[in-house]
């Protein structure tokens, strides 16, 4: 069977964004793939160092936000970064002959350094996308679904394998990025990106309550005014969510709404119909696993299943890089 790694930062419960640009895809794909899902407190670190209770907090809520959303402990091994020690190794090694300049003009770097602030960017900030290679290959995968802001960092990873196998022999495959459809939702506020950091998201654990007041109040077409006003689909927020949440009405709603026939009162009443027929199993499963010792549980059998792959790949890249000095007595 073919391997899937993928995962998130945990520096914030996940949001409808996360579920349109990767997390249901995920679920589907665990059927087809052995499936690893990385919680990855360490790259959250490199931008939140100062906060490590908060990024310990958030373990455990991404974690559930993954369970909730319908990964299957059974099936998927989700395990913690740092509790990996062949990640850390191998992002040693993988910095041999990374250079810098590969890292600097990495786009996302750019952007997120822009976005943090980082004027003079610490050596772990610059370089995790090495150890996010660290994090695919430990496991040798052969898929990585992500959204479209990954995929220069998948790149990183295909060169860093790429590279290895010339260098020393072939150990790592190249793996794919798998983007979704809809890889970037728009936030309530019309924004490009939903994100917890600017405030405009709809999280995965909100209550029906909060899920309405949200779509209520969310920015539609600002040309209509009365309800008879010719709509503006494309760039309506309310109408991107239909898109990505309730494909089959789209048509009927893209031409009700050009025409005038349908208010935006009750475009968005349908979209909270659909968000809670999505939402309402979710909170369900995160009711069910919101219990002492049950995401600890499933975080130490994921983890040591990790360390398992870890460890077959670190035999064979201590082998390949001649530092097999003695066999393990
Ligand atoms: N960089 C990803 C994000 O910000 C999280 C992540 C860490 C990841 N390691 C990974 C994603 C490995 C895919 C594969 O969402």
């Amino acid at each position: 069977m073919e391997r899937i790694l993928t995962g998130d930062r945990p520096t914030g419960s996940l949001h409808l964004g996360h579920f349109a640009g990767s997390l249901r895809n995920r679920v589907k794909l665990q059927d087809q793939y052995e499936t690893f899902i990385i919680v990855a407190d360490i790259q959250a670190l490199t931008t939140h160092w100062e906060t490590p209770e908060l990024i310990r907090t958030n373990v455990r809520e991404v974690t559930l936000d993954n369970i909730a959303a319908g990964l299957d402990p059974k099936k998927t091994s989700i395990f913690v970064q740092s509790m990996v020690p062949q990640i850390a190794e191998l992002t040693v090694l993988f910095g041999l002959y990374t250079t810098v300049s590969r890292l600097k003009h990495n786009p996302t770097i750019k952007t997120e350094a822009k976005q943090y602030g980082f004027t003079d960017m610490t050596y772990g900030f610059l370089g995790y996308p090495v150890s996010q290679a660290a994090d695919i290959l430990f496991c040798r995968a052969d898929l990585v679904p992500v959204g479209e802001d990954q995929l220069p960092h998948i790149e990183v990873t295909r060169f860093i394998a790429r590279r290895f196998n010339e260098l020393y022999s072939e150990v790592f495959p190249e793996p794919k990025a798998g983007v979704s459809e809809i890889s970037r939702l728009i936030g309530l506020d019309g924004n490009t990106k939903m994100s917890k950091s600017l405030g405009n998201a709809i999280y995965l654990k909100d209550d029906s309550r909060t899920v309405k007041k949200k779509v209520m109040s969310a920015v539609t077409d600002p040309a209509r005014i009365h309800k008879t006003d010719p709509g503006h689909p494309d760039i309506c927020t309310i109408f991107a969510y239909h898109k990505a949440f309730n494909a089959m009405e789209v048509p009927e709603i893209e031409e009700s709404c050009k025409k005038g026939t349908i208010g935006c009162v009750a475009c968005k009443k349908n979209l909270i119909r659909k968000l809670e027929e999505i939402l309402a199993p979710i909170r369900e499963r995160r009711a069910e696993y919101d219990k002492p010792g049950v995401i600890e549980d499933i975080l130490i059998s994921g983890t040591a299943r990790a360390a398992e792959a870890g460890a077959e790949t670190m035999a064979l890249v201590r082998e390949a890089m001649h530092t097999n000095y003695w066999k393990e007595r």
